[in-house]
């Protein structure tokens, strides 16, 4: 066993605050100018529990940066056609300069939804940067919607002084939310990218070369000190509901502030990474208050820049 080192923790709640301050003169300059503040439509569908949280978090925050946040919300039981008809509606308002459908949809409105709803976004108002178009302009380099969360994630890296360019990243996971993204920016910023996944063979040797390490495969605590080679940046997107006492146990010392916090409510958002990786780790993103706060300030971001075009 080497030294035991403590990862220093990088605040996302913190360095999303600075940039939700910053935003909030912008926000009011667009409101005088226009005469109204810049929208932002967002569609939740069903009641999954994880994002009814994220949602809840976005609208507050919207209004919060003087943002006028309009919530649709659908049933579980809602088909593909009312999302649809409700997205045509979203992009013909003059007053929603972003739209926003929160995923997952519901397992009921068949396979392939996500993508259907996410093509019928106008790419103008696509705040979240899923859209074809805008997902071609990322990986050309010349994107202006890009997704919350990975570039939420640059900006933390550099916010912190945490160099990007020369450096190795991995990043473990392959979705379109994340994963591939996250990829293309880092790539964008002259890293070397890896990108690894489930069928991965030696994935903790693979993901222990790099310098950069991004975990966003939604397995709780999936991430152990054999992922990470010391001194690396560790940055956790996970975030999954754990309700089981073993898994909570398994996870977390005796006594911690996590255990405590389970024990309270009964239930904790756990990220992909171990506890014990802050032992191995450099710098390391908490969950909850590390990546989750700057998806959301990158989101108003995002509504303000959708919103200035939109005027142009
Ligand atoms: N579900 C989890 N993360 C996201 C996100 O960034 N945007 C949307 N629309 N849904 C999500």
């Amino acid at each position: 066993m080497g030294e035991v080192q403590t990862a220093r923790l990088i605040d996302g709640t913190a360095i999303a605050a600075e940039i939700r301050a910053a935003a909030i003169p912008a926000v009011q300059a667009f409101t005088n100018a226009a005469g109204r503040p810049p929208g932002l439509g967002i569609v939740l569908v069903g009641e999954n529990p994880a994002s009814e949280v994220y949602v809840r978090n976005k609208v507050k925050a919207g209004a919060d940066a003087g943002l006028w946040v309009d919530l649709q919300r659908l049933p579980a039981g809602a088909t593909l056609d009312e999302l649809l008809r409700l997205v045509d509606m979203l992009n013909r308002s003059e007053r929603h300069d972003g739209i926003l459908v929160q995923s997952p949809l519901p397992d009921a409105m068949g396979r392939g939804a996500s993508q259907r709803v996410f093509d019928a976004i106008d790419p103008d108002k696509d705040v979240d940067g899923f859209h074809p178009v805008n997902v071609g302009k990322l990986v050309q380099g010349r994107a202006h919607l890009k997704p919350c969360t990975p570039s939420g994630i640059i900006e933390m890296l550099d916010r912190s002084g945490i160099e990007i360019g020369g450096r190795h990243a991995v990043v473990i996971g392959r979705s379109e939310i994340v994963g591939k993204p996250m990829a293309m920016l880092l790539l964008q910023r002259d890293a070397t990218v890896t990108v690894c996944h489930s069928k991965t063979p030696g994935l903790p040797s693979v993901a222990a070369r790099g310098d950069i390490l991004v975990a966003a495969i939604g397995r709780p605590g999936f991430v152990t000190r054999e992922f990470v080679k010391a001194g690396a940046t560790v940055i956790d997107v996970g975030t999954t509901p754990v309700r089981d006492r073993a898994t909570v146990e398994r996870l977390f010392a005796e006594g911690s502030a996590r255990r405590e916090a389970f024990a309270k409510r009964g239930s904790i958002v756990v990220g992909d990474v171990h506890p014990s990786v802050a032992d191995v780790a450099g710098a390391l993103t908490p969950v909850p208050g590390g990546v989750g706060p700057l998806t959301i300030a990158l989101l108003l971001k995002n509504t303000l820049a959708a919103a200035e075009a939109r005027r142009r």
